[in-house]
């Protein structure tokens, strides 16, 4: 006998056992005791909106798990394409499997060239690279036209392939031509981040070897961006998919999402914030003026997680690691400093606001060179698997199209006015 909860219905006097599945109540179950009364749940505050299996959260222990695995042991000892093909195929490859994938890969990193020098070049000089790389994501279903086919085992895979591969081609274009440089073709010798690190530097010489503690770090972060369950752009890669479009098309929503500054654009907005402040001697007046409620604290709090971010812990880890070989990046002192001040401050503790991954993570970007306006960029290489897992699952689950319903709280029926009668 599964747990339930009992529901009068005190109009009628009425009531309803509605079973609780996996921690949830079914809105089937709930429509049939009580139908034509919807939740009312604007922000999705208490609304589970898909059965999954890709990633485990509990925001209050601060455990972060793909597919049953740490996110500690993975950052540790995997690599950002183990863990995407982990993600997307549920299980770790074996020796050969890891070897096919990262051919696979490898091997899909190009872009038409029509995508860099009519598209991407149209855009104008000062472009943000994320506007542009959304939009880039956009146009790649115009190139495959065997997309649509999602019911196609093959064809969902062959597209799986190519849009993990594409993002740092399509991200390093987007960085290049902001700067006026020239575009870097992929170099298959390199693996996927030390790839995405030449298309990104490489200037003049055969050929860009980067840092491998850095490359190593930036894949650490890669790992780390990976998933994150049902979060704002997800939700929009499931929406878009729900409707059976093509996931280029449907990625370049999530894409779009993770642009807001409450979402993938807040590690931009630390960087802008830990400037604007300046030294360590201003943080008590900025966390004062955060109180009176003039701008928020970013890379602080989060929807779910209610405690440290487990990210933000191997983040601040990773950090000296890359400081060691980059030198400190100076913004550090006031990140620790208003970590401090924040933690023991009685607003965010009753608010149970903690660092989340954006606080840190901006540092080690800007101390490896990355200009701020990259920064969501790079959240959304990584993040191109954990939207693909999603979007197969939901294909998988034969889910119906994403259509909530609303509460209608405006006018009544009313006869329209000519123009000329308005007042
Ligand atoms: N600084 C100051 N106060 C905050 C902050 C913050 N960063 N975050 C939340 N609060 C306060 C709110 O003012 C509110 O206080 P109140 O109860 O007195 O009104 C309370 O904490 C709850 O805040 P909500 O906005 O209701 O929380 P919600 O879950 O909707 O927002 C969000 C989560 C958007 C992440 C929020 O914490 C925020 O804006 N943080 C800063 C931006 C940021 O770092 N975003 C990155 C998130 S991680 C990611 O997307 C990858």
């Amino acid at each position: 006998m599964p747990e339930s909860i009992t529901i009068t219905d005190n109009r009628s006097g009425e009531s309803f056992e509605i079973p609780i599945y996996n921690g949830g109540i079914s809105s089937t179950e709930w429509r049939k005791a009580v139908p034509g009364v919807f939740f009312h749940d604007p922000s999705f505050m208490a609304t589970a909106v898909a059965e999954s299996a890709v990633t485990y959260l509990d925001g209050e222990a601060g455990i972060l798990r793909y597919r049953g695995y740490p996110i500690e042991q993975l950052a540790e000892k995997s690599t950002y394409l183990e863990v995407a093909y982990l993600l997307i195929h549920g299980e770790l490859p074996t020796q050969q499997q890891y070897e096919d994938w990262s051919h696979e890969i490898t091997y899909h990193t190009f872009i038409h060239e029509n995508v860099r020098k009519r598209f991407l070049e149209g855009f104008h000089y000062d472009a943000h690279p994320m506007g542009m790389l959304v939009s880039a994501m956009a146009a790649l279903s115009t190139f495959y036209l065997d997309a649509k086919e999602i019911h196609d085992p093959e064809s969902r895979q062959k597209q799986i392939v190519r849009l993990i591969a594409k993002m740092p081609t399509l991200a390093a274009a987007c960085h290049r031509f902001s700067m006026g440089m020239p575009f870097v073709y992929p170099d298959n010798s390199l693996g996927f981040t030390a790839n995405f690190l030449s298309m990104m530097w490489k200037i003049a010489e055969p050929r860009y070897d980067a840092n491998p503690a850095l490359a190593r770090a930036l894949d650490i972060l890669f790992i780390l961006h990976a998933d994150h369950e049902q979060n704002c752009g997800t939700l929009a890669m499931r929406t878009v998919g729900s409707a059976h479009a093509d996931p280029y098309s449907a990625a370049a929503a999530a894409a779009a999402a993770l642009y807001g500054p409450r979402h993938g654009g807040a590690n931009e907005q630390v960087i802008r914030m830990l400037t604007e402040i300046g030294s360590i001697d201003n943080v008590p007046d900025f966390i004062k003026s955060v109180k009176e409620g003039h701008g928020r604290l970013q890379g602080f709090g989060h929807r779910v997680y209610k405690n440290y971010d487990p990210r933000a812990q191997i983040i601040k880890q990773a950090a000296d690691d890359v400081f060691a070989i980059t030198g400190k990046n100076p913004l550090l002192d006031i990140a620790l400093k208003l970590e401090e001040v924040a933690l023991h401050d009685e607003y965010f503790v009753s608010r149970k606001l903690y660092p989340n991954v954006d606080f840190y993570s901006g540092l080690i970007y800007q101390a490896m060179g990355f200009p701020i306006e990259m920064f969501t960029v790079l959240f959304a290489i990584p993040r191109m698997a954990g939207w693909l897992a999603h979007w197969v699952e939901l294909l998988d689950q034969d889910q119906k199209i994403y259509r909530p319903r609303q509460l209608y709280v405006g006018a009544d029926e009313r006869a329209y006015v000519p123009l000329g009668d308005r007042r």
